[in-house]
């Protein structure tokens, strides 16, 4: 079964052609070097620019594929900023009249979870535990089955990928921040000469909660005797073993047969390291599906159909 999933939810303008949870071909425009100089994204530019990237992208996709081919269009629906949304929404619409093929739409958090199953030999076995960690979102699920998905956790404040980038920008003013901290953690993290920052108490044991950290972060980089690489591996090492904290407390209490991570920060070296001691079937997304792209909007729609067939 060929699908086609569009992703436009953000700053990712995305197409890809996916065969049976194999990828065949995908493309990708990031926006991330148009909206740096503003420190975060601007929804209105990314909406017109995913406007310009989709004819681009269609233009490639057509020299390497007859599009007559395909079975369905997938594309993201929700949630995201709505005139983004909007431009996938139309460019797949009017690529399913002009194809009479029949449009599936996708919510973005589901692409994210299923995309651990792109150009793999991943299963989901149920129940699952499932933690979603991107700029957007911080929510830990309980998977009783495709059909039954229930939020057991999520941050009461700031998303984990948003607190990343937010440090960034007080300490090196670099976003985004996720990718650059995680380097930085990389070649200098050093356990003996941690700052320590405090975590969040909760309600609920399995919510989250990011924002202080970014407080912490704020008032000690004033101080001019502080190393702020060093900093930063501090918040890391914190930020990703409070979530593994987390993820731990739900597998003791829902004893699931398979855990997920996806989202962007789950291209977090760190986490993704950490997260595959967690469980004997712990699946993470291949890097280049962890941030947004088309291809796990189109896993997401083939899991669905497999559904009702
Ligand atoms: O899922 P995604 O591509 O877009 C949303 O749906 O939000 O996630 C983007 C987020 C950004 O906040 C970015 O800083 C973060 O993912 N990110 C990372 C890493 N790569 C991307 N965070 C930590 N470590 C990384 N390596
Ligand atoms: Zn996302």
């Amino acid at each position: 079964m060929k699908i086609l999933g569009i992703e436009s939810s953000h700053d990712d303008t995305s197409i890809s052609l996916v065969e049976n949870l194999d990828v065949i071909i995908h493309l990708k425009i990031s926006q991330v070097d148009i909206h740096k100089k503003y420190g975060g994204t601007i929804p209105e530019i990314a909406s017109r620019e995913h406007y310009n990237n989709f004819y681009i992208l269609l233009e490639e996709l057509k020299k390497q594929f007859d599009l007559n081919d395909l079975d369905y269009i997938s594309y993201t629906e929700e949630p995201g900023f709505i005139g983004a949304l909007q431009m996938g929404k139309l460019f797949a619409h009017s690529l399913s009249k002009t194809l009479k093929k029949p449009l599936i739409p996708i919510n973005h958090l589901d692409g994210h979870i299923y995309s651990v199953l792109l150009d793999n030999e991943n299963k989901i076995t149920y129940p699952a535990i499932a933690l979603i960690a991107s700029g957007g979102h911080t929510n830990l699920y309980l998977l009783n089955s495709k059909e039954d998905k229930k939020i057991i956790g999520q941050t009461i404040d700031d998303a984990v990928g948003e607190v990343f980038d937010k440090v960034s920008r007080i300490l090196f003013n670099v976003f985004p921040g996720g990718p650059y901290i995680d380097q930085i953690f990389d070649s200098k993290f050093n356990n003996a000469q941690m700052y320590k920052l405090n975590d969040a108490k909760l309600k609920n044991p399995f919510d989250f909660s990011f924002s202080g950290y970014k407080t912490q972060i704020f008032n000690m980089s004033k101080n001019e005797n502080i190393d702020k690489e060093l900093l930063a591996c501090s918040f890391q090492k914190q930020v990703i073993d409070f979530i593994i904290s987390k993820t731990k407390l739900a597998i003791e209490k829902f004893n699931p047969k398979t855990i997920i991570l996806s989202g962007g920060v789950s291209a977090n070296k760190y986490l993704r390291q950490e997260f595959l001691k967690l469980h004997k079937n712990a699946l993470i997304p291949k890097l280049e599906y962890a941030t947004d792209n088309g291809a796990m909007i189109a896993a997401a729609a083939f899991e669905k159909l497999k559904n009702k067939n």
